[in-house]
């Protein structure tokens, strides 16, 4: 038997490229002190890769300092996205956060995990034997949706032996640019119906219905129009297109985007009708992000059962190690925000979920009457109305503002959103202020609330939208409601008009800090800048 001691340290010596580096010739430019590094007083690196490389702790300070330009994101009323967990779930994104999902056969404790909460969510929307995935975010969950559909509708139509070339889906127009997107990039026609203030600002259904055809592989309706919160109808949209196939033959499926509905509905209206007991409900997507209360990171899709999914999206690999099945665009991502939605799960069980959502829906009412009855402004979202009313039109005057909310038992279906607008008295009174200042002037104090237009047709009502969130506390809501209260009079006061754009650029530190470095990027307008 060969007996050999083999010196590995001698080994190494032979394998390193002579001469040996001396440590201390690496560090000579560099400094720890963060501030007294070259990057107190140069430029720090923003269009190519540094030649030399700078210390951890200046990198960081630097970065650091820049990034506190951005918006306090308790204070980010705009978004969706939800942006507190508890210090548990902080801890186990921080123990799994180099954790990939792709990477099914390395993690096959993380992969229990995704099964189960394939599970949960199929349960919670009413489905026994839901397939699905975690996603990215719903962007990345609709597109999946809409393109089992074409999938199912171009094998139909094979098998009918008739023309594949030209599917079209159905939406509303005040579609999040998600939906919009794989109509586009899936070569779908995009059939936009227009909303108006008969169909509450959001999907109609009997034009919906009507803009169908054979060619129609399916309709995208969604749960909380991220303009208002509205609620489309779920329900009634699958009876239209009962009838529709009655009358023509033609068997068209709904992908409901419950974006931010999937984690309010099930626990705030438990008994409306929206999800997998609704027949014509194939696929549904959400955003564990929104009120799923997880971190930017994780959306789900899921498929009524496994005959709605078709082979022909799931792949099959094997150069990971075992074989594995993937249907989503995303290969590689990160497995700890799944792995934070689970704890949601575990920890807020539907008890918790009710609660908070509950409470996020009072402190939305108690804001909406609030802003109402201060007097300055219109509410266009319709959550704090009793069931079945809708529209500001109706709600003129303190009184019968006051005499509305009594003995409401229940209230539309919809989500803690606000949408709200300056009263047309008001703008008759004081033709000067512009409502986008509102929405600058609140800036100043922190708070992003967005202010745009509503979606063609109804472009001419520009809104204020404020989405309430769990860490949005009925003392924010005194602080915003006084501060939204002191703009609209600090604007009404200032005598010739208020040039919003000069206070944002001269005095808002925030706002400045926003402009990208690029002069190319200056004065590129975001049409969904404010729709996240
Ligand atoms: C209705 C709706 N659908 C889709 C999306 C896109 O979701 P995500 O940001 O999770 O990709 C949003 C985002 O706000 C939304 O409101």
């Amino acid at each position: 038997m060969l007996h050999k001691h083999v010196d590995s340290d001698e080994i190494m010596k032979h394998a390193q490229e002579s001469p040996v580096r001396n440590h201390t010739d690496r560090g000579k430019h560099v400094t720890t002190l963060a501030y007294g590094s070259r990057y107190a007083t140069e430029g720090i690196p923003k269009f190519k890769l540094p030649e030399q490389s700078t210390e951890a702790q200046a990198a960081y300070q630097l970065i650091h300092d820049e990034l506190e330009l951005d918006g306090r994101p308790n204070m980010n009323l705009a978004s969706f996205v939800h942006t507190w967990m508890e210090p548990e779930a902080d801890k186990l994104i921080m123990e799994n956060i180099s954790k990939n999902l792709s990477d099914q056969d390395e993690y096959p404790a993380t992969m229990k995990i995704h099964a189960r909460c394939i599970s949960i969510i199929g349960d919670m929307w009413k489905s026994k034997g839901a397939v699905g995935t975690a996603t990215i975010g719903s962007s990345e969950a609709v597109q999946l949706g809409g393109l089992a559909m074409k999938k199912r509708w171009q094998a139909r139509q094979k098998a009918a032996g008739k023309d594949t070339s030209r599917p079209n889906i159905i939406m509303g127009n005040n579609a999040q640019v998600a939906l919009e997107k794989f109509a586009r990039y899936f070569d779908v026609e995009c059939r936009l119906i227009p909303v108006s203030a008969e169909s509450h600002h959001c999907l109609d259904i009997k034009k919906a219905a009507e803009a169908c055809d054979e060619n129609t592989i399916g309709v995208y309706v969604i749960l909380g129009s991220t303009y208002t919160g509205h609620f489309e109808d779920v329900e009634g949209m699958s009876k239209e297109l009962d009838r529709v196939q009655e009358e023509k033959g033609w068997d068209i499926p709904i992908h409901v985007d419950a974006a931010s509905g999937g984690f309010v509905a099930p626990f705030a209206f438990p008994k409306l009708k929206w999800s997998f007991d609704v027949p014509r409900v194939k696929s549904i997507n959400t955003s564990g992000h929104k009120f799923g209360l997880a971190y930017a990171g994780v959306g789900w899709v899921l498929w009524k059962n496994e005959d709605f999914l078709p082979k022909e999206l799931i792949f099959t690999l094997t150069y990971l190690g075992a074989s594995e099945q993937t249907y989503t665009l995303n290969f590689s991502r990160p497995a700890c925000f799944m792995i934070a939605q689970y704890y949601n799960f575990v920890r807020l069980g539907r008890q918790g979920y009710t609660s908070i959502i509950k409470n996020d829906m009072h402190n939305a009412k108690l804001l909406s009457r609030a802003l109402e009855n201060c007097g300055y402004f219109d509410l266009v979202s319709d959550m704090h109305r009793a069931k079945g009313v809708f529209g500001y039109e109706r709600a003129s005057g303190l009184d019968a503002i006051k005499e509305s909310v009594k003995g409401i038992t229940e209230y539309n279906e919809a989500l803690p959103v606000i949408a709200f607008k300056l009263t047309d008295d008001f703008k008759r009174e004081n033709p000067h202020v512009k409502q986008a200042a509102v929405s600058t002037l609140l800036r100043t104090r922190g708070w992003i609330i967005p202010n745009y237009p509503l979606p063609p047709n109804e472009e001419n009502i520009e809104i204020l939208r404020i989405v309430v969130r769990e860490s949005f506390s009925q003392d924010l809501v005194d602080t915003v409601l006084s501060d939204i209260i002191w703009s609209v009079e600090t604007l009404a006061a200032s005598e010739s008009g208020f040039d919003a754009e000069v206070f944002a650029q001269k005095t808002d530190p925030i706002q400045h800090a926003h402009k990208l470095d690029h002069p190319a990027h200056e004065g590129r307008k975001k049409k969904y800048g404010s729709q996240c």
